[in-house]
């Protein structure tokens, strides 16, 4: 498929999911003519003299493209193929549903945030992009960097806002192996002891509701819920009637809406080094270095960290862990873990 194919794919895409939040915001779809027209990017971004980073993208589009460039051009071929392949009739969005997507007007970069994903250190390196922290993100706090309202959200926006952010700005989120992430998500959330917050908040009730004989101190301090007992409150059907998934556990297409928003960029955890980079090019911030991931955070170690957890799980429930969490396999191009039983 060539280039220009996927320009006009991705167009259309964008127009598609803008035209959706448009007319579900009740304005008229009239007013998104001017995406195709190239002019309107520079016009409406509010960075100014500088080329876009959606720009940069679509000048390296036209050129011969470097290996990487041409993996995240695959990337993005891969995602729009998968969307109209597997999504049917979706819910409208809602202006909530953008809470995930934080806004860099300044660089024209809207940004998808997935938590166990690198995610911190993307609040990081954009509030440093902001000028409005210390310019090594190493530097930033976690808790700094998660602090509500720091970094604006789409969802604080107007539609017509919101419109002309998702036209011009050059969209990115990272995913990861869902398993590997459900995995992290677990190990740092309701296994490690400084995890007491989400225990009492998660592990209690988990406790309360799927242990047959749970013990006072596992009902105080839920400090001891193991992963089967997590899967099976993944999979309880009223998990999911009290409300969506914590945002840690959450399937990445239900956060970050892939199949109605146009991204441009789909980083990979697993290749996070080299994909921030790219980012980053495209941001021209060439000072800028995305923070290095701790000892022991490597993909052969989480691989084997989530092997070692989905071991002692059936396969029945492997199975239906896997339907829970399929779209995000398929639209991320994943191949099911090896050591899952499936069948
Ligand atoms: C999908 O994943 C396979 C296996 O990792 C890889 O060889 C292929 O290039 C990927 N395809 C796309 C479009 O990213």
């Amino acid at each position: 498929m060539g280039r220009r194919c996927w320009r006009r794919r991705a167009l259309a895409a964008a127009c598609l999911g803008a035209a959706l939040l448009l007319l579900l915001l009740g304005v008229a779809p009239r007013a998104l003519r001017p995406v195709f027209d190239n002019r309107a990017v520079g016009s409406s971004w509010l960075g100014g003299r500088r080329r876009s980073p959606l720009q940069m993208l679509h000048d390296l589009d036209q050129g011969r493209l470097s290996d990487l460039a041409e993996v995240h051009r695959q990337r993005r071929d891969w995602l729009r193929r998968t969307c109209s392949r597997h999504t049917r009739r979706q819910h409208l969005l809602q202006p909530e549903d953008l809470r995930h997507v934080l806004v860099d007007d300044a660089h024209g970069l809207l940004y998808c945030y997935v938590p166990k994903v690198a995610c911190t250190n993307w609040k990081r390196v954009l509030l440093a992009l902001s000028g409005r922290a210390p310019s090594d993100p190493r530097t930033i706090p976690a808790h700094e960097a998660h602090a509500p309202g720091r970094l604006p959200s789409l969802a604080d926006f107007s539609p017509a806002e919101v419109n002309r952010r998702l036209r011009a700005y050059l969209a990115f989120l990272f995913v990861r192996e869902p398993f590997e992430r459900l995995a992290s998500a677990y190990r740092n959330k309701l296994q490690r002891p400084w995890g007491a917050d989400f225990q009492r908040r998660f592990g209690t009730s988990i406790v309360r509701r799927l242990r047959p004989r749970p013990g006072p101190d596992a009902l105080t301090r839920g400090h001891d819920v193991r992963f089967a007992e997590f899967l099976a409150y993944l999979l309880d059907p009223r998990t999911r009637r009290d409300g969506p998934f914590n945002e840690h556990w959450e399937r990445t297409h239900a956060l970050c809406h892939p199949c109605r928003l146009r991204y441009d960029v789909v980083g990979k955890f697993e290749t996070l080094a080299e994909d921030a980079a790219f980012v980053l090019s495209l941001v021209g911030a060439p000072g800028l270095r995305f923070p290095e991931p701790p000892p022991g955070a490597g993909a052969a170690a989480a691989h084997d960290r989530a092997a070692r957890l989905f071991r002692d799980i059936s396969p029945f429930y492997q199975r239906r862990l896997f339907g829970l969490y399929k779209m995000d396999f398929l639209l991320f191009n994943y191949s099911a873990p090896s050591y899952l039983r499936l069948r």
